[in-house]
């Protein structure tokens, strides 16, 4: 039956919270205006990726584009482009206070008339260095609250990943899929483009217990600490009979993450001997990815400490991180421990 074909009854992401916040009778339907706001600027961020390949073309990227040569005016970088979008996506929501964004050095706090009492910490554009190839990039996202009654300070953001109140991110494949957790599990929504809507397509995302595959930038090896070292020789030459595991990396944070979410396995971001701390920021890619991981039953690890654990006294502090299924990150985990 042609009607078969078609479903009827659509679960978008503005649905599914709206059930999920009225468990919640203290709800007033603030966190829904937010993500609502979250999801335009996605939806404005994949657009806009869809037609980086053209830049050539209309004059994206820096180049002068046609119409704005007109003004004198050049064309924004994606990611310059992506932050303002999101900026005032955010700002323009009236329910937040604090914005930690990696492209900006400073926080913005939104001026008291706009005020809210949610704070997002983000990295509108992350895998920037996948641009100009069309391949995946995303958004990645995490949401705190201030504490009641007082100005808004920096140490409202300046909080350990495990008090975030939710995590996300968006990513810009062959399809546009936003994966989301308030707390309850972690959930999957695809962009229908002729909608313009996110629809429920990964309810309940559990990533398996134990995976095939690492990711990690190998290029790194020589200057890597010795239990990453241990480890990515034992995913390449098990000493207990089991297969070699698969190499898979991307360099988009968001594709590498969402991969290991979906078919099982292991992201590292190590420490190693140019940058002791790693290269991933703690606020806006290690925490709300450390927040799904553990959402979906698996692990986040800084090689010193459960990685929610943290606490951060820079906004855009980095920190080492090992994220991914729940054995395999308890195998790095045993490996640090070995070497105290
Ligand atoms: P960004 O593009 O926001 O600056 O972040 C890029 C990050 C992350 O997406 C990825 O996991 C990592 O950089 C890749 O780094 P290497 O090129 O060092 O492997
Ligand atoms: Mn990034
Ligand atoms: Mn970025
Ligand atoms: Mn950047």
């Amino acid at each position: 039956h042609a009607a078969d074909a078609f479903r009827t009854d659509l679960m978008t992401i503005t649905r599914f919270v709206l059930n999920e916040q009225s468990k919640h009778p203290e709800s007033r339907g603030d966190f829904t205006i937010l993500l609502s706001h979250i999801v335009l600027g996605c939806k404005f961020v994949c657009s806009a990726v869809n037609k980086a390949g053209l830049a050539k073309l209309i004059g994206l990227a820096g180049e002068t584009n046609v119409q704005a040569s007109c003004q004198g005016e050049e064309q924004k970088k994606l990611d310059v482009l992506s932050n303002e979008v999101f900026v005032k996506a955010l700002v323009s929501s009236g329910r937040t206070c604090i914005l930690v964004s990696e492209e900006d050095e400073e926080a913005t706090f939104v001026e008291s008339s706009l005020r809210g009492r949610y704070c997002v910490v983000f990295d509108p554009l992350d895998g920037s260095s996948n641009i100009d190839c069309g391949v995946s990039i995303g958004t990645i996202f995490g949401i705190y609250t201030v504490k009641d009654g007082g100005e808004p300070a920096l140490d409202d953001v300046l909080q350990p990943g495990k008090n975030m109140v939710a995590a996300g991110y968006c990513m810009y494949g062959s399809s546009c899929t936003l994966v989301i957790s308030t707390g309850g599990g972690v959930n999957g929504f695809t962009l229908d483009p002729s909608l313009g809507e996110f629809i429920l397509t990964h309810p309940d995302i559990k990533i398996p217990k134990k995976g095939k595959i690492y990711s990690v930038n190998e290029g790194n090896a020589k200057i890597w600490d010795g239990p990453t070292a241990k480890y990515v020789e034992k995913c390449k030459f098990p000493t207990d009979g089991s297969s070699p595991k698969s190499l898979r990396y991307i360099g988009s944070m968001v594709a590498d993450v969402h991969r290991t979410l979906l078919y099982g396995g292991i992201f590292l971001y190590p420490a190693d001997k140019k940058s002791p701390n790693g290269k991933l920021r703690v606020l806006y890619e290690v925490f709300p990815m450390s927040f799904l991981m553990e959402q979906a039953g698996g692990q986040a690890f800084t090689g010193k400490q459960r990685a929610l654990d943290l606490l951060p006294t820079n906004i855009h502090e980095r920190s080492p991180i090992f994220l991914g299924s729940y054995d395999d990150v308890e195998e790095i985990k045993a490996l640090y421990a070995a070497e105290e």
